[in-house]
């Protein structure tokens, strides 16, 4: 499906600053101790030099062929940074895999991610439980470099690869009765030492949820790489949700079933802290946490002695959405 890139958020390719360019703009600036223009230069995730610092990885064949082909569709606005490779796959919330944010990296290799299925079910005329191949098969893929807004106040600039959720849910074909639509992860407890532990309070499998209307949202999309490459797995490999208007915790990783549904589904975060965590959960700096302001953000990477604060923009940014929630009080829908 070829979306329209809306005005508010749209931008022309040579607008973003590659992850490359980044990089040696960091090392310019730190070795000139001063502000360094550099020209921004366009990012292809169909060519390996747009993202030089990316860890290699096999990759299976059915991401290979698709890889090919990859359509550009940044949304992100002009001037903004990709942050490093390194610090969006470090620097990782994946509760599964442990609570501090090197323990994906750390642990999530257990993740065993071949074969994988995903099951689609509830309110489709379609049902029906697809290998992660045949899944992606009949969807084109496209690079889409998103602001990931984390509710703890952090963020990173992320190029994507995936396709959207409305082409696969148009594809099922979601009855009148589909309102909402629920996402569960993969629960292994033998891969994940996060689930083992006991510590955490989190009752698995993790689970997420949109309204309908939200998950067919041309912004909403279904990734199964990053940075030109196979998502790794402390990103959520093979395939996560990505919903760039919204607090990272909706964008749930490792996703082994699909559910339309009539009823607003309990999600992971709400049922463990509603008055912090709502079901809605879109990006608003007028809205804080009960425990921190959200009016700003600080931009990975961000150092102690370097620190790189932004404010928070109302949808992250990408106005577009606003239509979605007319006439809803975004205070009480938070
Ligand atoms: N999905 C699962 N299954 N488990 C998690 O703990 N953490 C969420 C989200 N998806 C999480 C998850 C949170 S809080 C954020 S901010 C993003 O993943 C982080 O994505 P990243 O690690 O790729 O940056």
């Amino acid at each position: 499906m070829l979306i329209q890139i809306p005005p508010s958020s749209a931008c022309r390719e040579h607008e973003v600053t590659p992850e490359s360019i980044y990089l040696s703009r960091r090392r310019l600036l730190a070795a000139a101790g001063g502000l360094a223009a550099m020209a921004a230069l366009p990012g292809h995730a169909q060519d390996p030099s747009a993202y030089p610092d990316v860890e290699a990885a096999k990759s299976p064949a059915w991401f290979d062929e698709k890889l090919a082909g990859t359509r550009w569709q940044a949304v992100t606005p002009g001037n903004e940074a990709v942050t490093p490779f390194q610090d969006a796959t470090h620097y990782n919330n994946f509760y599964e895999f442990g609570t501090n944010k090197g323990d994906p990296a750390r642990n999530a290799g257990q993740l065993q991610i071949e074969p994988w299925t995903v099951r689609i079910e509830g309110e489709v005329g379609k049902p029906g439980t697809y290998s992660i191949e045949d899944l992606v098969k009949p969807h084109g893929l496209e690079e889409r470099i998103y602001r990931l807004r984390c509710v703890e106040a952090w963020s990173m600039v992320i190029p994507w690869v995936g396709f959207p959720l409305a082409d696969l849910l148009k594809r099922v074909e979601p009855t009148s009765k589909a309102k909402y639509v629920s996402f569960e992860t993969r629960l292994a407890p033998e891969e994940m030492t996060g689930v083992r532990s006991g510590f955490s309070l989190i009752d698995w499998p993790y689970i997420e949820g949109l309204r309908l209307d939200e998950a067919m949202h041309p912004l909403t999309i279904l990734a199964v790489g990053m940075y030109g490459r196979i998502l790794p797995n402390q990103n959520g490999a093979p395939l996560r949700l990505v919903v760039p208007w919204k607090y990272g915790f909706k964008s749930i990783k490792s996703i082994v079933r699909i559910s339309l549904v009539s009823e607003q589904p309990a999600t992971t975060w709400q049922s463990i802290a509603a008055e912090e965590y709502g079901f809605y959960s879109n990006v608003n700096p007028e809205v804080d946490h009960p425990r921190w302001s959200q009016a700003h953000e600080r931009r990975l990477p961000s150092g102690l002695f370097s620190p790189n604060i932004v404010p928070t923009r109302m949808f992250n940014g990408y106005d577009e959405v606003a239509s979605l929630y007319t006439g809803l009080d975004l205070r009480k829908n938070y």
